[in-house]
């Protein structure tokens, strides 16, 4: 229920988060959990979805508990297409949930690889990580990397981790990646294969990086593109932008099919609502079975009897069992039905702030994008709906801004609140 709070002489009509509690006992620690519930619709500013699944899900979870999962320790170390020494684990249901998302994103049925990760950086991490060993081993050189200042800061993470030299390509006034810089830094770096990781919905201005673009300056070089498509991927294929993501491009003279990209990442918390952090990642079998060739000389297979392809030794079971639940055909509609309301609630909240709070100069990067970013309102907006800040240049003024990214939990009831509260003007 709201509460109205009265800042000043200003009263807002949004609900103010309670304070962590003061002793940390157990008994406090969940006293203080108690509430969060009904505080998880406040958040507006990250790209989590707060709904709680269906109870079909929860039904779905008695049955994988009735058999031992989550109830003694299984593990899904190895390759879930490959037959285990052990069995205690789940890789049937992971390898049939990673087939129906590789045809959701149209991997040809008979030529899909994957596993279930622990994040969408851990999904990131095997693609950066199979497109250095692929283009190292086709070429005996390490590549170096190509991405923009606007993919999300796990990358750089990454790039360190591996020791991989960063080309970092300029972007368009929208936060996407400028094609044109993107070939001459290519042209300037010609003894060294291009690993080129683009976003597919960067996490601040919700900018798509162009995959055909992309693959055009690539042609006949040595490159590997990973797509870290990490809240974007999981609702797009169920928009009329399906072809955004799709793996193949079909030529519409001469009806072949071309691959678009290598390998892709994506949240399963994000779009989703799966209640806990976990990510696909989905290449094909013909990359992964190069991948694996190579990785054979880094892994020996005596202990496991044989070569997982996977960077994790131990792996959780517990995941795929419960994710394979967001695979199935009622469970694509319902995610169809949310992109859906998400993307009419972000057409709608744009229209209103473009209506009402022009000042703060709201923006969406496209159309497929269900983040709007505008000037940073006052601290108590920003903490009240749990909203993230950045520091951005926009035509040459650097000045703090907010996000707000439209899930599938924030309707127009919060949306309408949220709107109110900033006619307030605490700014
Ligand atoms: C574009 C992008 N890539 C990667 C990530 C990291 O994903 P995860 O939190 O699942 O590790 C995020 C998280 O917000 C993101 O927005």
């Amino acid at each position: 229920m709201a509460r109205s709070n009265n800042i000043g002489n200003k009263q807002l009509i949004g609900q103010t988060l309670l304070n962590t509690p003061q002793t940390y006992t157990s008994t406090a620690i969940l006293e203080f959990m108690r509430h969060l519930p009904e505080q998880r619709e406040m958040m507006l500013g990250y790209p989590i979805n707060m709904e709680t699944p269906p109870a079909e899900f929860f039904a779905w979870r008695k049955k994988l508990s009735a058999v031992g999962i989550n109830q003694f320790s299984f593990n899904n170390v190895g390759n879930p297409y490959k037959h285990s020494h052990v069995p205690f684990n789940t890789h049937q249901l992971e390898k049939e949930l990673i087939e129906r998302f590789g045809a959701v994103y149209s991997f040809p049925a008979n030529n899909i690889w994957g596993l279930l990760t622990n994040s969408g950086t851990d999904s990131n991490m095997h693609g950066i990580y199979m497109g250095r060993t692929l283009l190292k081993g086709r070429t005996g050189i390490t590549p170096k990397i190509y991405f923009t200042q606007e993919a999300h800061y796990s990358i750089q993470i990454l790039r360190d981790l591996l020791n991989l030299e960063w080309i970092s390509v300029t972007t368009n006034p929208d936060g996407s990646m400028d094609i044109d810089d993107l070939e001459q830094k290519l042209c300037a770096n010609p003894d060294h294969p291009a690993l080129v990781v683009a976003t597919i919905g960067t996490t601040f201005k919700g900018a798509i990086d162009s995959i055909d673009g992309i693959q055009a300056k690539l042609k006949n070089r040595k490159s590997y593109l990973h797509l870290d498509a990490a809240l974007f991927g999981g609702y797009l294929p169920h928009t009329k932008f399906a072809s955004e993501i799709s793996f193949e491009a079909v030529n519409l003279k001469t009806k072949l099919k071309s691959k678009r990209y290598d390998s892709i990442a994506v949240s399963c918390h994000k779009f989703f609502g799966f209640p806990a952090p976990a990510g696909l990642f989905i290449t094909t079998q013909t990359s992964f079975d190069n991948f694996q060739e190579l990785f054979g000389k880094v892994h020996n297979p005596e202990y496991l009897l044989q070569t997982p392809g996977t960077i994790n030794c131990s792996r959780d079971s517990v995941k795929p069992a419960e994710f394979h639940f967001f695979s199935s055909k009622p469970a694509f509609t319902r995610q169809a039905d949310n992109a859906k309301a998400m993307l009419n609630n972000t057409d709608y909240l744009l229209k209103e702030m473009k209506i009402h709070y022009a000042h703060l100069n709201p923006t969406r990067a496209n159309n497929k994008s269900n983040i709007i970013y505008f000037k940073k309102p006052s601290d108590t907006i920003v903490n009240r709906y749990i909203i993230a800040t950045m520091e951005l240049t926009l035509d040459n003024k650097t000045e703090p801004y907010a996000h707000i990214v439209v899930m599938p939990h924030v309707r127009r009831k919060i949306l309408d609140r949220f709107l109110t509260d900033l006619d307030h003007k605490i700014i």
